[in-house]
Protein backbone atom coordinates (compact mmCIF):
# COMPACT_ATOMS: atom_id res chain seq x y z
CA UNK A 1 0.00 0.00 0.00
CA UNK A 2 1.36 3.46 -0.94
CA UNK A 3 2.28 5.69 2.07
CA UNK A 4 1.11 9.53 1.94
CA UNK A 5 3.85 11.22 3.91
CA UNK A 6 2.51 13.22 6.21
CA UNK A 7 3.63 15.71 9.47
CA UNK A 8 1.71 16.26 12.82
CA UNK A 9 1.95 20.00 13.81
CA UNK A 10 1.19 20.53 17.10
CA UNK A 11 3.57 18.38 19.96
CA UNK A 12 1.19 18.68 22.84
CA UNK A 13 -0.72 16.14 24.68
CA UNK A 14 -3.21 15.73 21.82
CA UNK A 15 -0.34 15.43 18.94
CA UNK A 16 1.22 12.70 21.54
CA UNK A 17 -2.06 10.97 21.49
CA UNK A 18 -1.80 10.99 17.23
CA UNK A 19 1.30 9.19 17.21
CA UNK A 20 -0.22 6.59 19.40
CA UNK A 21 -2.53 6.18 16.82
CA UNK A 22 -0.10 5.95 14.32
CA UNK A 23 1.37 3.51 16.28
CA UNK A 24 -1.36 1.24 15.94
CA UNK A 25 -2.13 1.83 12.24
CA UNK A 26 1.21 0.68 11.30
CA UNK A 27 0.42 -2.17 13.40
CA UNK A 28 -2.97 -3.48 11.86
CA UNK A 29 -0.73 -3.70 8.37
CA UNK A 30 -3.37 -1.03 6.77
CA UNK A 31 -0.96 2.29 6.76
CA UNK A 32 -1.61 4.17 3.81
CA UNK A 33 0.23 7.39 5.59
CA UNK A 34 3.96 7.72 6.99
CA UNK A 35 5.06 10.34 9.47
CA UNK A 36 7.83 12.36 8.30
CA UNK A 37 7.92 15.00 10.28
CA UNK A 38 6.76 17.08 13.44
CA UNK A 39 6.44 20.77 13.02
CA UNK A 40 5.84 23.12 16.88
CA UNK A 41 6.86 26.49 17.73
CA UNK A 42 8.18 25.09 20.66
CA UNK A 43 11.41 22.88 19.34
CA UNK A 44 11.77 21.05 22.54
CA UNK A 45 8.03 19.80 22.46
CA UNK A 46 8.87 18.87 18.56
CA UNK A 47 11.69 17.00 19.52
CA UNK A 48 9.62 15.39 22.46
CA UNK A 49 7.63 14.30 20.20
CA UNK A 50 10.09 13.07 17.74
CA UNK A 51 12.02 10.91 20.60
CA UNK A 52 8.30 9.05 21.06
CA UNK A 53 7.78 8.88 17.66
CA UNK A 54 11.46 6.57 16.65
CA UNK A 55 9.96 4.53 19.72
CA UNK A 56 7.02 3.59 19.01
CA UNK A 57 7.54 3.74 14.76
CA UNK A 58 10.56 2.71 14.60
CA UNK A 59 12.00 5.96 12.85
CA UNK A 60 12.39 9.45 13.94
CA UNK A 61 10.53 12.01 11.65
CA UNK A 62 12.33 15.64 10.99
CA UNK A 63 11.82 18.52 13.43
CA UNK A 64 10.25 22.05 12.50
CA UNK A 65 9.65 24.64 13.64
CA UNK A 66 8.03 26.21 11.40
CA UNK A 67 5.37 24.98 7.76
CA UNK A 68 7.67 27.30 5.60
CA UNK A 69 10.72 25.61 6.08
CA UNK A 70 8.93 22.29 6.27
CA UNK A 71 7.37 22.87 2.65
CA UNK A 72 10.80 24.10 1.56
CA UNK A 73 13.17 21.17 3.10
CA UNK A 74 10.54 18.28 2.38
CA UNK A 75 8.77 19.19 -0.61
CA UNK A 76 7.12 15.21 -0.85
CA UNK A 77 5.03 15.73 2.63
CA UNK A 78 1.45 15.75 1.10
CA UNK A 79 -0.48 16.47 4.74
CA UNK A 80 -0.32 17.70 7.48
CA UNK A 81 -2.28 16.99 11.01
CA UNK A 82 -3.24 19.66 12.73
CA UNK A 83 -3.03 18.99 17.08
CA UNK A 84 -2.30 22.89 17.79
CA UNK A 85 -4.36 24.04 20.70
CA UNK A 86 -7.63 25.45 19.16
CA UNK A 87 -6.95 28.53 18.88
CA UNK A 88 -4.74 28.70 16.47
CA UNK A 89 -6.95 25.91 14.14
CA UNK A 90 -8.27 28.95 11.82
CA UNK A 91 -4.27 30.45 10.96
CA UNK A 92 -2.28 27.21 10.90
CA UNK A 93 -4.65 25.89 8.90
CA UNK A 94 -5.48 28.67 6.53
CA UNK A 95 -1.61 28.74 6.06
CA UNK A 96 -1.27 25.12 5.19
CA UNK A 97 -3.77 25.44 2.37
CA UNK A 98 -1.90 27.72 1.06
CA UNK A 99 1.28 26.11 0.98
CA UNK A 100 -0.78 23.41 -0.95
CA UNK A 101 -1.22 20.97 2.37
CA UNK A 102 -4.28 18.50 2.85
CA UNK A 103 -5.45 18.89 6.68
CA UNK A 104 -6.36 16.74 8.80
CA UNK A 105 -7.40 19.49 11.50
CA UNK A 106 -7.83 18.39 15.30
CA UNK A 107 -11.84 19.77 16.54
CA UNK A 108 -12.99 22.21 16.69
CA UNK A 109 -11.74 23.73 13.60
CA UNK A 110 -11.73 27.25 14.68
CA UNK A 111 -12.90 28.69 17.77
CA UNK A 112 -15.34 31.30 16.25
CA UNK A 113 -17.21 30.76 12.81
CA UNK A 114 -15.45 33.38 11.56
CA UNK A 115 -12.60 31.44 11.35
CA UNK A 116 -14.45 28.51 10.41
CA UNK A 117 -15.28 30.24 7.83
CA UNK A 118 -12.24 31.45 6.75
CA UNK A 119 -10.66 28.16 6.73
CA UNK A 120 -13.69 27.16 4.86
CA UNK A 121 -12.72 29.35 2.10
CA UNK A 122 -8.92 28.62 1.98
CA UNK A 123 -10.10 25.15 1.42
CA UNK A 124 -12.29 25.26 -1.48
CA UNK A 125 -9.67 27.40 -3.19
CA UNK A 126 -6.99 24.72 -2.52
CA UNK A 127 -8.69 22.08 -3.75
CA UNK A 128 -7.50 19.77 -1.23
CA UNK A 129 -8.33 17.50 1.79
CA UNK A 130 -10.22 18.86 4.66
CA UNK A 131 -10.98 16.74 7.48
CA UNK A 132 -11.93 17.53 11.09
CA UNK A 133 -10.63 15.63 13.81
CA UNK A 134 -13.61 14.07 15.34
CA UNK A 135 -13.12 10.89 16.17
CA UNK A 136 -15.81 9.90 19.03
CA UNK A 137 -18.54 8.77 16.01
CA UNK A 138 -16.17 6.11 14.67
CA UNK A 139 -16.31 3.83 18.31
CA UNK A 140 -17.76 0.70 17.40
CA UNK A 141 -20.47 1.08 19.94
CA UNK A 142 -21.08 4.79 18.46
CA UNK A 143 -22.04 2.97 15.12
CA UNK A 144 -23.79 1.28 17.03
CA UNK A 145 -25.87 2.91 19.03
CA UNK A 146 -26.19 4.96 15.36
CA UNK A 147 -27.31 2.05 13.34
CA UNK A 148 -30.26 0.52 16.64
CA UNK A 149 -31.83 4.79 16.08
CA UNK A 150 -31.71 4.35 12.27
CA UNK A 151 -33.52 0.54 12.28
CA UNK A 152 -36.73 2.15 14.17
CA UNK A 153 -36.32 -0.15 16.89
CA UNK A 154 -37.19 2.72 19.16
CA UNK A 155 -39.59 3.92 17.01
CA UNK A 156 -39.37 8.07 15.99
CA UNK A 157 -37.10 10.03 18.04
CA UNK A 158 -38.83 12.62 20.93
CA UNK A 159 -35.68 13.71 23.21
CA UNK A 160 -32.14 13.71 23.65
CA UNK A 161 -31.06 14.11 27.12
CA UNK A 162 -27.37 14.77 28.03
CA UNK A 163 -25.75 16.09 30.68
CA UNK A 164 -22.52 15.94 32.71
CA UNK A 165 -21.38 17.41 36.37
CA UNK A 166 -17.27 17.62 37.46
CA UNK A 167 -14.35 19.61 37.27
CA UNK A 168 -14.83 21.61 40.69
CA UNK A 169 -12.29 24.46 40.60
CA UNK A 170 -9.29 22.65 38.80
CA UNK A 171 -7.77 23.82 35.99
CA UNK A 172 -9.08 20.86 33.29
CA UNK A 173 -5.81 19.58 31.33
CA UNK A 174 -4.08 22.96 30.31
CA UNK A 175 -5.03 26.32 31.76
CA UNK A 176 -5.83 27.18 27.84
CA UNK A 177 -9.35 25.69 28.29
CA UNK A 178 -10.12 28.36 30.64
CA UNK A 179 -10.05 31.02 29.05
CA UNK A 180 -12.55 32.52 26.50
CA UNK A 181 -10.25 33.73 23.91
CA UNK A 182 -7.67 30.99 23.29
CA UNK A 183 -9.74 28.33 23.87
CA UNK A 184 -12.50 27.49 26.85
CA UNK A 185 -13.76 24.06 28.14
CA UNK A 186 -17.66 24.03 26.89
CA UNK A 187 -16.33 24.40 23.22
CA UNK A 188 -13.65 22.32 23.74
CA UNK A 189 -15.40 19.31 24.69
CA UNK A 190 -18.98 20.68 23.62
CA UNK A 191 -18.21 19.86 19.98
CA UNK A 192 -17.54 16.28 20.82
CA UNK A 193 -21.31 16.02 22.78
CA UNK A 194 -22.82 18.15 19.67
CA UNK A 195 -21.61 15.59 17.06
CA UNK A 196 -22.84 13.00 19.12
CA UNK A 197 -26.15 14.11 19.50
CA UNK A 198 -26.17 15.38 15.42
CA UNK A 199 -24.75 11.90 14.49
CA UNK A 200 -27.83 9.84 16.08
CA UNK A 201 -30.65 12.50 15.76
CA UNK A 202 -29.78 14.94 12.72
CA UNK A 203 -29.49 18.25 12.77
CA UNK A 204 -30.10 20.91 15.32
CA UNK A 205 -32.19 23.95 14.36
CA UNK A 206 -32.28 26.22 17.18
CA UNK A 207 -30.71 26.46 20.75
CA UNK A 208 -32.28 28.96 23.75
CA UNK A 209 -29.37 28.59 26.80
CA UNK A 210 -28.13 30.22 29.92
CA UNK A 211 -24.69 29.98 30.89
CA UNK A 212 -22.10 31.20 33.35
CA UNK A 213 -18.86 31.26 34.87
CA UNK A 214 -19.03 29.70 38.09
CA UNK A 215 -14.87 29.44 39.25
CA UNK A 216 -13.09 33.04 38.11
CA UNK A 217 -10.17 31.30 39.73
CA UNK A 218 -8.97 27.64 39.07
CA UNK A 219 -6.03 25.39 40.40
CA UNK A 220 -3.80 22.78 39.64
CA UNK A 221 -5.09 19.58 40.85
CA UNK A 222 -3.21 16.28 41.02
CA UNK A 223 -3.91 15.05 37.63
CA UNK A 224 -4.30 17.24 34.55
CA UNK A 225 -6.50 15.08 32.38
CA UNK A 226 -6.74 11.86 30.36
CA UNK A 227 -4.21 9.08 30.79
CA UNK A 228 -1.26 9.98 31.54
CA UNK A 229 -1.13 12.25 28.02
CA UNK A 230 -0.18 15.28 29.75
CA UNK A 231 1.99 13.90 32.58
CA UNK A 232 5.00 15.37 30.70
CA UNK A 233 3.80 18.90 30.69
CA UNK A 234 2.69 19.01 34.64
CA UNK A 235 5.13 21.17 35.46
CA UNK A 236 4.22 23.89 33.50
CA UNK A 237 0.82 24.06 34.85
CA UNK A 238 0.53 27.39 37.17
CA UNK A 239 -0.86 26.32 41.04
CA UNK A 240 -3.67 29.21 40.06
CA UNK A 241 -4.95 31.11 36.94
CA UNK A 242 -7.87 33.38 36.22
CA UNK A 243 -10.47 31.62 34.04
CA UNK A 244 -12.75 33.93 32.11
CA UNK A 245 -14.78 31.23 29.94
CA UNK A 246 -18.29 29.40 30.54
CA UNK A 247 -18.05 26.42 32.94
CA UNK A 248 -21.66 25.78 32.83
CA UNK A 249 -24.31 25.90 30.10
CA UNK A 250 -27.62 24.73 29.69
CA UNK A 251 -29.41 24.52 26.78
CA UNK A 252 -32.43 23.26 24.82
CA UNK A 253 -32.08 22.24 21.38
CA UNK A 254 -34.74 22.06 18.41
CA UNK A 255 -33.55 19.22 16.52
CA UNK A 256 -34.96 19.90 12.72
CA UNK A 257 -37.28 16.32 13.20
CA UNK A 258 -38.87 17.62 15.57
CA UNK A 259 -37.49 16.35 18.26
CA UNK A 260 -36.10 18.63 21.35
CA UNK A 261 -33.03 18.32 23.63
CA UNK A 262 -31.89 19.02 27.36
CA UNK A 263 -27.75 19.05 27.56
CA UNK A 264 -26.25 19.99 30.42
CA UNK A 265 -22.60 20.87 30.53
CA UNK A 266 -20.89 21.87 33.87
CA UNK A 267 -17.65 21.69 34.27
CA UNK A 268 -17.56 23.78 38.01
CA UNK A 269 -19.41 20.54 40.23
CA UNK A 270 -18.04 20.14 43.27
CA UNK A 271 -18.76 17.19 45.32
CA UNK A 272 -19.91 13.83 43.48
CA UNK A 273 -19.54 14.18 39.54
CA UNK A 274 -22.59 12.79 37.23
CA UNK A 275 -23.28 11.97 33.45
CA UNK A 276 -26.43 10.74 32.39
CA UNK A 277 -27.42 10.35 28.20
CA UNK A 278 -30.84 9.11 27.14
CA UNK A 279 -32.73 9.04 24.01
CA UNK A 280 -36.25 8.80 24.21
CA UNK A 281 -38.76 7.34 20.91
CA UNK A 282 -42.22 6.48 20.01
CA UNK A 283 -41.70 3.18 21.18
CA UNK A 284 -38.91 3.05 23.85
CA UNK A 285 -35.35 4.25 24.83
CA UNK A 286 -31.76 3.83 24.13
CA UNK A 287 -29.33 4.69 26.89
CA UNK A 288 -26.12 5.03 24.26
CA UNK A 289 -22.99 3.40 24.50
CA UNK A 290 -20.08 5.61 25.56
CA UNK A 291 -17.13 6.12 23.27
CA UNK A 292 -13.57 4.09 24.36
CA UNK A 293 -15.29 2.12 27.14
CA UNK A 294 -16.75 -0.54 25.01
CA UNK A 295 -19.80 -0.86 27.20
CA UNK A 296 -23.12 -2.18 26.06
CA UNK A 297 -25.90 0.13 24.90
CA UNK A 298 -29.08 -0.52 26.81
CA UNK A 299 -32.67 -0.53 24.49
CA UNK A 300 -36.14 -0.93 25.98
CA UNK A 301 -38.82 -1.68 23.88
CA UNK A 302 -42.64 -1.20 25.58
CA UNK A 303 -44.00 -4.39 26.05
CA UNK A 304 -40.71 -6.27 25.12
CA UNK A 305 -38.33 -5.09 27.86
CA UNK A 306 -34.40 -4.23 28.05
CA UNK A 307 -32.12 -5.89 26.09
CA UNK A 308 -28.41 -4.97 25.67
CA UNK A 309 -24.84 -6.58 24.81
CA UNK A 310 -25.02 -9.11 21.75
CA UNK A 311 -29.24 -9.16 21.66
CA UNK A 312 -28.76 -5.32 20.88
CA UNK A 313 -27.58 -6.75 17.23
CA UNK A 314 -30.14 -9.08 16.25
CA UNK A 315 -32.36 -5.11 16.16
CA UNK A 316 -29.95 -4.68 13.41
CA UNK A 317 -29.10 -7.36 11.52
CA UNK A 318 -26.96 -5.95 8.45
CA UNK A 319 -24.79 -4.19 10.89
CA UNK A 320 -21.24 -4.33 10.19
CA UNK A 321 -17.83 -2.72 10.80
CA UNK A 322 -15.62 -1.63 8.06
CA UNK A 323 -12.30 -3.59 7.44
CA UNK A 324 -9.91 -1.34 9.61
CA UNK A 325 -12.24 -1.11 12.77
CA UNK A 326 -12.99 -4.29 12.83
CA UNK A 327 -9.74 -5.16 12.73
CA UNK A 328 -8.63 -2.89 15.57
CA UNK A 329 -11.24 -3.85 17.45
CA UNK A 330 -11.46 -7.58 16.85
CA UNK A 331 -14.84 -8.29 15.45
CA UNK A 332 -17.02 -6.45 12.82
CA UNK A 333 -20.21 -7.25 14.86
CA UNK A 334 -19.56 -6.69 18.24
CA UNK A 335 -21.97 -5.81 21.22
CA UNK A 336 -19.70 -4.37 23.60
CA UNK A 337 -15.90 -4.81 23.74
CA UNK A 338 -15.28 -4.58 27.63
CA UNK A 339 -12.53 -6.51 28.73
CA UNK A 340 -11.30 -6.43 25.18
CA UNK A 341 -10.02 -3.80 23.97
CA UNK A 342 -8.12 -1.86 27.11
CA UNK A 343 -9.02 2.42 26.97
CA UNK A 344 -5.78 3.64 25.76
CA UNK A 345 -6.00 1.21 23.01
CA UNK A 346 -9.49 2.26 22.03
CA UNK A 347 -8.48 6.00 22.17
CA UNK A 348 -5.87 5.34 19.91
CA UNK A 349 -7.75 3.05 17.32
CA UNK A 350 -10.29 5.92 16.83
CA UNK A 351 -7.70 8.45 15.80
CA UNK A 352 -5.96 5.68 13.41
CA UNK A 353 -9.58 5.35 11.34
CA UNK A 354 -9.08 9.29 11.24
CA UNK A 355 -5.57 8.84 9.50
CA UNK A 356 -6.92 5.84 7.60
CA UNK A 357 -9.68 8.01 6.06
CA UNK A 358 -7.60 10.81 5.22
CA UNK A 359 -5.23 8.59 3.65
CA UNK A 360 -7.91 7.11 1.23
CA UNK A 361 -9.29 10.51 0.60
CA UNK A 362 -6.17 11.92 -0.83
CA UNK A 363 -5.92 9.05 -3.02
CA UNK A 364 -9.26 8.41 -4.07
CA UNK A 365 -10.36 12.23 -4.31
CA UNK A 366 -13.44 11.09 -2.16
CA UNK A 367 -14.69 13.24 1.03
CA UNK A 368 -14.21 12.55 4.93
CA UNK A 369 -16.96 11.90 6.94
CA UNK A 370 -16.63 14.94 9.37
CA UNK A 371 -15.88 17.23 6.80
CA UNK A 372 -15.61 21.52 7.12
CA UNK A 373 -19.42 22.01 7.19
CA UNK A 374 -20.12 19.20 10.01
CA UNK A 375 -16.82 20.64 12.04
CA UNK A 376 -18.57 24.10 11.28
CA UNK A 377 -22.02 22.75 12.74
CA UNK A 378 -20.77 21.31 15.69
CA UNK A 379 -18.91 24.35 16.59
CA UNK A 380 -22.35 26.18 15.50
CA UNK A 381 -24.35 24.38 18.25
CA UNK A 382 -21.85 25.34 20.76
CA UNK A 383 -21.54 29.05 19.86
CA UNK A 384 -25.70 29.70 19.37
CA UNK A 385 -25.62 28.37 23.21
CA UNK A 386 -23.26 31.10 24.31
CA UNK A 387 -24.93 33.25 22.20
CA UNK A 388 -28.25 32.46 22.92
CA UNK A 389 -27.35 33.59 26.55
CA UNK A 390 -25.79 36.59 25.77
CA UNK A 391 -28.97 37.71 23.73
CA UNK A 392 -31.33 36.22 26.24
CA UNK A 393 -33.26 34.48 23.10
CA UNK A 394 -33.49 31.47 21.42
CA UNK A 395 -30.71 31.14 18.53
CA UNK A 396 -31.05 29.85 14.98
CA UNK A 397 -27.98 27.80 13.46
CA UNK A 398 -28.48 29.33 10.25
CA UNK A 399 -28.14 32.91 12.49
CA UNK A 400 -24.70 31.58 13.51
CA UNK A 401 -23.80 30.08 10.24
CA UNK A 402 -24.45 33.07 8.89
CA UNK A 403 -22.54 35.49 11.23
CA UNK A 404 -25.95 37.24 11.32
CA UNK A 405 -25.57 37.92 15.43
CA UNK A 406 -21.89 37.40 16.57
CA UNK A 407 -21.87 38.94 20.02
CA UNK A 408 -20.15 36.16 22.58
CA UNK A 409 -17.60 35.51 19.57
CA UNK A 410 -17.08 39.11 18.82
CA UNK A 411 -13.77 39.50 21.69
CA UNK A 412 -12.69 36.14 20.02
CA UNK A 413 -12.26 37.55 16.49
CA UNK A 414 -11.16 40.82 18.11
CA UNK A 415 -8.55 39.12 19.56
CA UNK A 416 -7.07 36.53 16.61
CA UNK A 417 -7.85 39.97 14.58
CA UNK A 418 -10.30 38.39 11.96
N1 LIG B 1 -10.30 14.82 19.70
C1 LIG B 1 -10.05 14.77 20.99
O1 LIG B 1 -10.51 13.89 21.71
C2 LIG B 1 -9.16 15.80 21.59
C3 LIG B 1 -8.65 15.63 22.88
C4 LIG B 1 -7.76 16.60 23.38
C5 LIG B 1 -7.43 17.69 22.60
N2 LIG B 1 -8.00 17.82 21.36
C6 LIG B 1 -7.69 18.99 20.53
O2 LIG B 1 -6.34 18.94 20.13
C7 LIG B 1 -5.80 20.25 20.06
C8 LIG B 1 -4.52 20.29 20.87
O3 LIG B 1 -4.82 20.10 22.22
P1 LIG B 1 -3.68 19.75 23.28
O4 LIG B 1 -4.39 19.43 24.52
O5 LIG B 1 -2.72 18.79 22.67
O6 LIG B 1 -2.97 21.15 23.40
P2 LIG B 1 -1.52 21.44 23.97
O7 LIG B 1 -1.56 22.82 24.49
O8 LIG B 1 -1.10 20.32 24.85
O9 LIG B 1 -0.57 21.37 22.67
C9 LIG B 1 -0.60 22.30 21.63
C10 LIG B 1 0.76 22.32 20.93
O10 LIG B 1 0.63 23.12 19.76
C11 LIG B 1 1.79 23.96 19.67
N3 LIG B 1 1.44 25.12 18.84
C12 LIG B 1 0.61 26.17 19.17
N4 LIG B 1 0.50 27.01 18.12
C13 LIG B 1 1.26 26.50 17.11
C14 LIG B 1 1.52 26.90 15.78
N5 LIG B 1 0.99 28.01 15.27
N6 LIG B 1 2.35 26.12 15.02
C15 LIG B 1 2.90 24.99 15.54
N7 LIG B 1 2.67 24.56 16.81
C16 LIG B 1 1.87 25.30 17.59
C17 LIG B 1 2.14 24.28 21.12
O11 LIG B 1 3.47 24.72 21.24
C18 LIG B 1 1.87 22.92 21.78
O12 LIG B 1 3.02 22.09 21.70
C19 LIG B 1 -6.90 21.18 20.57
O13 LIG B 1 -7.54 21.77 19.49
C20 LIG B 1 -7.85 20.29 21.31
O14 LIG B 1 -9.19 20.72 21.24
C21 LIG B 1 -8.81 16.90 20.85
Amino acid sequence: MVQIPIAIVGAGGMGGRHLRALGALYESGMANVELAAVCDLREDNANHLADNAEEILGARPEVFTSMEEMRNKRPDIEAVDITTDSGSHHLVAEMAFDLGYHVLCEKPLSLTIRGCNRVIEAWKKSGKVLSVGEQERRDPMCRLNKAVIDSGAIGNPYSFLLGSASGGSDIIIWPWRHYKNIGGIFVDAGVHAVDQMMYYMGDVEEVFAVSKVWEPKRYRGERLGVAHFYDHWFDEVPDEIDADSEDMVISTLKFANGAIGQWTSFYAAHGEPMRYAMIYGSKGSMEPAKQRRGEPLRVTIDGEGTIEGDQVLDLVPDFHLDELPARLFGGDRLGSYVGKVPFEDADRFLVALEYYELGQCIAEGTSPEVDAYVGRKDLAVCSAALESSVLGRPVTIAEIENEETAEYEASINAHWKI
